[in-house]
């Protein structure tokens, strides 16, 4: 029941924060998100991890988008649930993309909405953190067959903070190799007992808490937050990182590691703030 399960992941032994960076969507500041060439650079680029999003099409393939829709990140229009992977892959999921919002370079590139079997296979080394976004059992059970064929166990970050509590829980209970994160629920009960010092109560699923920078409004990685987590042997994972100034103030508090849309960017900061405070002082 623990991070060190996810086998060899570049950075988890390191106690320096922010050891860990994770590609959201890939290399999604410079690639269109959620393909494989946005994987691939997030890779090259020194990520210890790949995040995606896996949604359940119509025909019960578990395909890697982040919306609902094709709409925003394809030529396509409609709900993934109702579109066979046939379909899917015919649109071109580069289409949109745009770093200076005039041109679409990765237009007619062939890029296509890949499945989540394409993933493990064009990256068979790689740690993936995989989030479902579907409320759907199906879903679930086709994520554990994927990675108990491809013998992923140790190198999958399942994510379950997007889908209902319930759920969540049922996966934990098919497979006890699988690595999850905590629920929504459960996190937010943990951030309750922390800012009332009572973390001791809470029970920890795993060792991984991934968690928002914010609700809302509302501050979630605060000091209080990462010191109770790293007091129950939680590596604290905050999502989703772009700035240097945010990042200064979690390398200060001594997070273990962040989700960004570029990890070129976010290990060329990090790597300034080891200097900065090679003291120590940070941690
Ligand atoms: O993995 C955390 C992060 O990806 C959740 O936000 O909306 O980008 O999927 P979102
Ligand atoms: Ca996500």
């Amino acid at each position: 029941m623990s991070w060190q399960r996810l086998k060899n992941l570049p950075g988890g032994s390191n106690p320096q924060p922010l050891s860990v960076v994770i590609g959201h969507r890939g290399l999604a500041a410079r690639f269109p998100e959620n393909t494989l060439v946005s994987f691939a650079a997030a890779l090259q680029a020194g990520a210890s991890m790949i995040e995606l999003d896996l949604r359940m099409s119509a025909d019960g393939q578990a395909v890697v988008i982040h919306d609902a829709t094709v709409d925003r990140t394809t030529n396509g229009t409609g709900l993934i649930k109702s579109i066979n992977l046939k379909d899917l892959q015919k649109l071109d999921a580069g289409y949109h993309f745009s770093t200076d919002g005039k041109t679409s370079p990765f237009r007619s590139c062939g890029l296509t909405v890949p499945t989540l079997q394409q993933v493990f296979e064009a990256f068979p080394q790689a740690h993936i953190a995989v989030e479902l976004k579907d409320d759907s059992a199906a879903l679930i059970a086709e994520v554990y067959r994927l990675v108990k064929q491809f013998g992923r166990f140790d190198r999958t970050l399942i994510q379950v903070f997007s889908i209902k509590s319930k759920l969540g829980k049922s996966l934990r209970k098919l497979d006890e190799r699988l690595i999850t994160g905590h629920t929504t629920s459960e996190m937010v009960l943990f951030g309750t007992l922390s800012r009332m010092r009572l973390s001791a109560l809470w029970r920890r699923r795993s060792l991984i808490l991934d968690v928002p920078v914010k609700r809302g409004r509302l501050p979630v990685v605060t000091g209080s937050f990462v010191k109770a987590a790293h007091r129950r042997g939680l590596m604290v994972l905050a999502w989703t990182v772009n700035e240097a100034k945010e990042l200064e103030r979690l390398y200060k508090l001594g997070v273990d590691g962040v989700y960004t849309d570029d990890v070129a960017a976010a290990k060329t900061i990090i790597e300034q703030l080891r200097r900065r405070y090679s003291d120590g002082a940070a941690r």
